[in-house]
């Protein structure tokens, strides 16, 4: 693993440099407690526990809006002018993702920039849906259910099932794609993720 002071001929191409500033930081850590705690009391619902589930779901709705006024307004490596990636910035990343040695972006790598804009647009859609979904069994209504027909509720209660599947894929992906540059890549994302600091290249 690439440690800090490394000193070996591959890690002196990679310098240490601060790179995700502490909003960005504490963003994430609560979107993942409110996001696995809002998907567990959704999969696993009871009439006295779905209100949690609702305001587990708030929380990641709150956090979204934030985190789209920070794309505009936070430090570069988070804006969402540096998740813009273009097709060609894409692919020659791809080429050159399994080589055996950190990516050393100073932000998100362009395969990472992509799944991060899914992950808030899937985010996104999961909240909205559950403001109109019912569920008829436990009797319990999202807060605008009764504002739209039966039909659209219907509809709606469908995509929150889907989208919900489709953010546990993401987030397995998410994880996974860690292990990888961990475990594969020697790049420890996690730790930039606590502290800020990243091994970025010369
Ligand atoms: C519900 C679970 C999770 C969600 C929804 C989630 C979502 C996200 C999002 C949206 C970002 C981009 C940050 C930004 O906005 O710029 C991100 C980055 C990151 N996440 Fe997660 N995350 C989850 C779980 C985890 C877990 C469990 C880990 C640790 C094993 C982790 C480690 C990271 C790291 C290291 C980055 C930075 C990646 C990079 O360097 O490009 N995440 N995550
Ligand atoms: C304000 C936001 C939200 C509201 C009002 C809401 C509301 C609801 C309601 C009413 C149900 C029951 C639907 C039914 O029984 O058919 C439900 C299920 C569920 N929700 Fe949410 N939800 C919200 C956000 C979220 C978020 C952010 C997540 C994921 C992180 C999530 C994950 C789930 C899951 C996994 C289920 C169970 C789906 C299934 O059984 O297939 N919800 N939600």
């Amino acid at each position: 693993m690439v440690q800090d002071n490394d000193t070996s001929a591959g890690a002196s191409r990679f310098e240490p440099q601060k790179v995700w500033d502490p909003a960005i930081r504490i963003w994430h850590w609560m979107l993942v407690f409110s996001v696995v705690s809002g998907w567990l009391l959704g999969e696993f619902r009871s009439f006295s526990t779905m209100q949690w589930h609702i305001y587990a779901g708030y929380t990641t709705g709150t956090l979204i809006l934030l985190r789209i006024v920070w794309g505009f307004i936070g430090p570069p490596p988070v804006r969402f002018r540096a998740l813009a990636v273009g097709p060609s910035t894409l692919k020659n990343y791809a080429g050159k993702m399994f080589q055996r040695e950190p990516s050393g972006v100073a932000g998100h790598n362009p395969v990472g920039a992509i799944s991060v804009i899914l992950m808030l647009v899937l985010l996104s859609v999961q909240v909205m849906t559950g403001l109109f979904s019912e569920d008829d069994a436990l009797f319990f209504d999202g807060p605008l259910a009764n504002t739209v027909s039966g039909s659209i509720r219907t509809t709606l209660t469908a995509y929150h099932h889907l989208s919900a599947k489709a953010i546990l894929v993401i987030v397995l992906l998410h994880v996974s794609a860690i292990l990888f540059y961990l475990l594969w890549k020697r790049e420890n994302l996690v730790k930039a993720m606590i502290t800020g600091w990243k091994i970025v290249r010369k």
